[in-house]
């Protein structure tokens, strides 16, 4: 019973989230673009040249919006790999698409899902990219099911920002928080689990310490 409370208050969580990101799947790219003042494409390359990609490889990119990591992925593995990007916005979803088709990507596929129960099997991943998720859902458990999808030995990397859980989509009440509160809840999320599990963490930071990406090797 209280496991099924909790599964359908998930549930309308990411109802919400979706039909946010429906809303703005338009503009997204350029927002982005824009508050990282264009740097938000160097840190993108950073992260990809973390997973240590190799071709024929297959990697899930989690969360994965309108495909700015795509291309990226898919030239690393090559026309032997896979890539699987998973969203559960189905505008992000459609940016994504035409992403791919005007890069001709073929092999990257598209899923709408949710990263809280990630359709894939046991092990089906080599490698997977979590870019700007974590921050907007309960980490742990999306931090959980990446570890149930990748093989032992993947490699992976969570990138997000330090900026309060939310801001992205309610700036004011993140203010309003602030100014209660005194400070900025900035931890980042799930990353005793990601130290616990990963071997060869390497955590860096960028944009004056707003970004970070955290990268490691899932232990067998
Ligand atoms: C901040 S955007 C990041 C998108 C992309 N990774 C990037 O780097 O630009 C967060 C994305 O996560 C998706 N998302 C949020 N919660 C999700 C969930 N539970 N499962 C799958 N995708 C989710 C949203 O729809 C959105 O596209």
């Amino acid at each position: 019973m209280a496991h099924n409370s909790w599964k359908k208050r998930l549930e309308g969580e990411s109802r919400m989230i979706a039909s946010f990101y429906d809303g703005r799947a338009g503009y997204y790219d350029a927002v982005v673009h824009l508050l990282s003042l264009g740097m938000d494409r160097l840190y993108r390359k950073i992260a990809v040249e973390r997973l240590g990609l190799r071709p024929g490889d297959r990697v899930l990119d989690l969360g994965c919006g309108t495909g700015l990591d795509l291309a990226l992925l898919s030239r690393k593995v090559g026309p032997k790999g896979r890539v699987l990007g998973l969203d559960l916005s189905r505008q992000m979803l459609h940016h994504a698409l035409q992403r791919v088709g005007r890069g001709k990507h073929s092999n990257v596929s598209l899923i709408r899902g949710d990263a809280l129960e990630i359709p894939s099997r046991e092990r089906s991943f080599d490698a997977i990219l979590c870019d700007y998720l974590l921050s907007t859902v309960p980490a742990v458990k999306v931090i959980e099911e990446a570890f149930r999808v990748a093989r032992p030995g993947a490699s992976m990397v969570f990138a997000d920002d330090r900026l309060p859980s939310g801001w992205f989509a309610s700036p004011l009440r993140a203010t309003g928080e602030f100014l209660r509160n005194g400070y900025f809840n900035t931890s980042l999320p799930g990353v005793d689990l990601l130290r616990r599990r990963l071997s060869s963490v390497t955590i860096t930071n960028h944009f004056g310490r707003l970004i970070f990406i955290l990268s490691g090797t899932l232990e067998a």
